[in-house]
């Protein structure tokens, strides 16, 4: 059985180092996830991938279905998820093209299937997540950069907003007063979800752009994928490491 799956975002489809060996469209009870769980192999290593997105790029952020993506995988026999996402740069150390593995979120999501905790309860069910990611995962993502020589920042707090417009400056502001270093549009309720159904899960931040009214001028998608270009080098080359020790 899999047990370690990557879930791709923006800029990572697909994952050109896995040798695919067949696709598995999954059914929940929530419905259809982004699409097929592909099946293969990086480095000898039996891994299971998921496009967010879909494999088209086409569901946008607000729109994945988060509850069926995270329940597919744990069907399958997933124990272990390393999410892969594009984000903003908040804070002066989250420099576009650099790599970042956050330990804390704050979620500013609305109107999103948050929860498998809603209907056909036996009792109400409140998790525990006041530490949102998997720190074992954590520290081996921190590790295999090392080994691969990348440099990535070590912590950071996740905001995740809504989407699919990028933010603000103003908004901006008021994420870094409230402590947040990074901003991207698809953590929550992933984490949450992940947690729900006891998974070990943790996000390597490609950051794509400073956030809003941090850089010069406005973000233009030309920056955005020219930054996630090198991260997503990076990303691939992580994730052989990292797939080497877990
Ligand atoms: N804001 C939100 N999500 C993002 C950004 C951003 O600036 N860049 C990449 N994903």
């Amino acid at each position: 059985m899999v047990d370690v799956a990557i879930i791709g975002g923006t800029g990572l489809n697909s994952l050109k180092t896995l040798t695919i060996t067949h696709r598995e469209m999954v059914q929940t009870p929530y419905g259809a996830p982004s699409g097929p769980a592909v099946h293969g192999e990086v480095g000898g290593r039996e891994v299971v991938f998921m496009a967010r997105h879909g494999s088209g790029h086409t569901i946008p952020p607000h729109k994945v279905n988060y509850r069926a993506n995270i329940w597919a995988l744990r069907s399958l026999g997933v124990r272990k998820v390393i999410s892969v996402t594009a984000v903003g740069g908040i804070s002066a150390q989250m420099t576009p093209g650099r790599l970042a593995f956050p330990d804390q979120i704050i979620d500013y999501t609305w109107s999103r299937d948050n929860t498998y905790f809603e209907e056909n309860l036996e009792s109400v069910t409140h998790i525990d997540f006041t530490y949102p990611y998997c720190q074992e995962l954590r520290e081996s993502l921190i590790t295999a950069a090392q080994d691969a020589g990348i440099d990535a920042a070590q912590g950071g707090t996740y905001g995740a907003t809504q989407g699919p417009r990028l933010e603000t400056s103003a908004e901006i502001v008021r994420m870094e007063r409230d402590g947040c270093d990074l901003v991207g549009m698809t953590g929550m309720p992933e984490a949450a979800l992940a947690r729900e159904l006891d998974l070990c899960y943790a996000t390597c931040a490609v950051i794509a752009n400073w956030a809003a009214g941090k850089g010069d001028g406005v973000i233009t998608m030309e920056d955005i994928d020219r930054h996630l270009k090198t991260g997503m080098d990076q990303v691939r080359s992580l994730l052989e490491h990292i797939l080497k020790v877990i």
